[in-house]
């Protein structure tokens, strides 16, 4: 069976004394959990996480690679540069990066392979606005998001990433698609990886859902078959908070 990864989206939020106060506060918390457990956070504070989770169940994430090896590309961060810095995962795609960056469906596919290739795992995301789902799009928008996310990769470079699918009306919004809605919705990603990469390969892959999961809904959330996880944003920004999500198993 899947294990379950919880994933922190700091987003951009949190200096590095602030960011070290936060795991340090977390890492008694969660030492015991079940799942796996990840914190993307803002690079300026990759070296104060790092140093504070060593030695403990929590990995360190960033919110964004660039698909180059190096070059002139002023502001951005390549695969190597942040596995150097202890960097296991990555944000790539999120709705966030889609709306305000100019993140397209083929920057997000040059982006996944970058990392893969570099050695980190990606947690890439994909999900409806509210008006493809009003009209009936979301499982054209997913399939289309996951298919061209994955182009070029190899089926066991699929097997070892993570999607997360978040529906972009549920982000930082309060409001969170039901329990039926992203399990079904997350079952309607897993057919399409099947479809490209065969049913061992989709029966491997970690699907999490994101968007508004809190302590109040989690265990709802990841009580369906197809959920595998959560990449979670403002409830990962508090310790108590994330931590009831991280043991919605208790
Ligand atoms: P939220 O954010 O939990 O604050 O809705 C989730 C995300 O953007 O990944």
């Amino acid at each position: 069976m899947r294990k379950a990864i919880i994933a922190g989206n700091w987003k951009m939020n949190k200096t590095p004394d602030e960011a070290k106060a936060l795991v340090t506060d977390l890492i008694p918390w969660v030492k015991d959990a079940a799942c796996d457990m990840v914190v993307c956070v803002p690079a300026v504070c990759f070296q104060a996480v790092k140093e504070a989770v060593r030695g403990t169940n929590i990995h360190l994430g960033a919110q964004n690679v660039h698909f180059a090896e190096k070059g002139a590309y002023t502001g951005e961060l390549s695969a190597e540069m942040l596995r150097a810095v202890g960097v296991e995962y990555v944000i790539i795609g999120h709705s966030e990066r889609r709306q305000y960056f100019g993140e397209t469906d083929i920057t997000v596919n040059k982006r996944v392979r970058a990392a893969v290739r570099g050695g980190l795992t990606p947690i890439v995301c994909v999900g409806e606005k509210k008006d493809e789902r009003e009209a009936g799009y979301t499982d054209a928008i997913v399939e289309y998001q996951t298919r061209m996310a994955l182009t070029g990769l190899s089926a066991d470079e699929v097997k070892n990433i993570v999607i997360a699918y978040e529906p972009v009306w549920a982000i930082g919004t309060g409001l969170t698609a039901t329990d039926g809605q992203a399990n079904e919705t997350i079952g309607v990603i897993r057919r399409a990886v099947a479809r490209l990469y065969g049913e061992d390969t989709a029966a491997a892959v970690r699907i999490q859902y994101g968007g508004s999961m809190n302590p109040g809904n989690v265990k709802g959330l990841m009580a369906q078959p197809e959920i595998d996880g959560g990449l979670i944003g403002g409830a990962s920004l508090k310790a108590p908070d994330f931590t009831q999500v991280v043991l919605f198993d208790r």
